[in-house]
């Protein structure tokens, strides 16, 4: 078993850092508090490669790893969680899902924009009644010729305004249940597709969750990803990659949470001495340390299990169940590190502690990623 990182890893992680601090950093406060999108800022993301990280060269993408993309998202997360969401959505859902099961003029079209991050994708599946439950889709498309036309609406779309492109899963033949799902790609602008107000949220304020509203929208079957039938297996699939994403998301969080937690422990006095000096203090910080440690090896064996080419559906389903976990767990005794100055918005750690919550809901809520390993394990 090999530890090390090599180069390239390390080339990518301190660009990524020296990214997050130098661009995301500032504002950050800001665009948590009046909910903003960050949108220059995922503009020059696309423009350093952030946003297409694993696709192949010959279609505007990075041709790195999953282990790289992993550290990108790590150090990203670290400093603003709604910034690495859309990358994240991006990256392992858009980009990847094109990648492997779209077309070649598919990705000639829109697979080369997205991983230039020229624009930017979003995911559909959840809808208001599916959530978890996603085999009851109710979003239905049906052929007229060379068209579907589609009905339904989805909810909280992350990107779900400011994406170009829509990976979209509906059913097209509801008596085969989730053999009867299709997946499509589903361009912006057309007559009949609406997007709904923003979210008001807990956390990851300023990523952009929408609702959809498809009211007889003429899709292309060009624009139908594999066959009919297919869009069940392939948004598990996508998901599968999507969670070690999230995954990483959790853990860059926690590492930022643990970071700040750590530099102020050794900079406050109390009672004579730093609280880095009191054994409470520095019990938690080795617990927080430990566990971050614990979840860094989960997310990284599902990345390297999926570069080998190996199963990594169970691993990437521990790693973000585990993970985000870990988050919560360390953000909330950042605060508690900070006293009363992890109260407020200036020291970082209460966003962090609110932003580690979604980690545990999207791409699978905790529950579901037992069902996801529990299944396997008893397979
Ligand atoms: N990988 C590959 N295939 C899978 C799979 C996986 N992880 N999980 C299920 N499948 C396949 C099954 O093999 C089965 O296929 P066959 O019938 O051909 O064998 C099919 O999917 C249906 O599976 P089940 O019979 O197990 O269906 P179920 O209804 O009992 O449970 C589920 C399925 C695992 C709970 C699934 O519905 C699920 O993953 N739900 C969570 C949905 C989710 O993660 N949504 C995320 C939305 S995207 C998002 O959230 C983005 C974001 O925030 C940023
Ligand atoms: P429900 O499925 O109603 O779950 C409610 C509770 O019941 C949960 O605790 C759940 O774990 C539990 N539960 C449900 N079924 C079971 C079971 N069988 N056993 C045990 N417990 C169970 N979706 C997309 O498609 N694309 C996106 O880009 C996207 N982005 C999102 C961004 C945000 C900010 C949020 C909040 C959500 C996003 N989602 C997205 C949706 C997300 O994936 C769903 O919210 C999630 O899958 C849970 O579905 P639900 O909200 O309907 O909860």
């Amino acid at each position: 078993m090999n530890f090390e990182y090599t180069e390239e890893h390390l080339a990518v992680r301190d660009a990524a850092r020296e990214f997050a601090q130098a661009e995301l950093l500032p504002g950050v406060i800001e665009r948590d508090t009046e909910a903003k999108f960050p949108t220059e800022q995922i503009k020059k993301m696309g423009e350093l490669g952030f946003m297409g990280m694993m696709v192949d060269p010959k279609y505007n993408g990075g041709g790195m790893d999953t282990v790289s993309y992993v550290l990108a998202m790590e150090e990203i997360s670290k400093i603003d969680a709604s910034a690495s969401v859309s990358m994240s959505v991006n990256n392992s859902l858009v980009c990847w899902g094109l990648e492997k099961y779209g077309n070649e003029e598919q990705k000639e079209k829109y697979l080369k924009p997205l991983a230039s991050g020229e624009i930017i994708g979003a995911f559909c599946l959840s809808e208001p009644e599916a959530g978890s439950d996603a085999t009851s889709q109710k979003t239905e498309a049906v052929l007229d010729g060379d068209h579907y036309i589609l009905n339904g609406t989805k909810n909280w779309i992350t990107n779900g305004n400011t994406a170009s492109v829509y990976l979209v899963i509906a059913q097209t033949d509801p008596a085969k249940g989730h053999k009867g799902i299709s997946a499509f790609i589903v361009e912006k602008g057309l007559d009949g597709f609406i997007v709904g107000k923003k979210e008001d949220k807990l956390g990851i304020r300023g990523s952009d969750t929408h609702s959809l509203m498809f009211t007889d929208v003429k899709v292309p079957v060009a624009n139908r990803i594999g066959e009919e039938g297919f869009g069940f297996t392939f948004a598990m699939e996508t998901l599968n990659g999507g969670r070690i994403g999230i995954a990483a998301q959790a853990l860059g969080i926690a590492s930022g949470a643990y970071e700040l937690a750590l530099a102020y422990s050794k900079e406050r006095k109390a009672f004579g001495k730093t609280i880095s000096q009191h054994q409470a203090i520095q019990f938690k910080l080795a617990d927080m340390a430990t566990s971050i440690e614990a979840a860094r090896l989960l997310v990284y064996k599902s990345a390297i299990l999926k570069d080998q080419g190996k199963d990594y559906s169970y691993a990437s389903a521990m790693a973000k169940l585990y993970a985000s976990q870990v988050a919560m767990d360390v953000t909330v005794e950042a605060v508690q590190v900070h006293g009363g100055y992890g109260y407020v918005k200036e020291y970082h750690v209460e966003r962090l502690m609110r932003d580690a919550k979604i980690t545990q809901i999207y791409e699978g809520t905790s529950e579901i990623q037992k069902i996801v390993i529990s299944r396997a394990i008893l397979r």
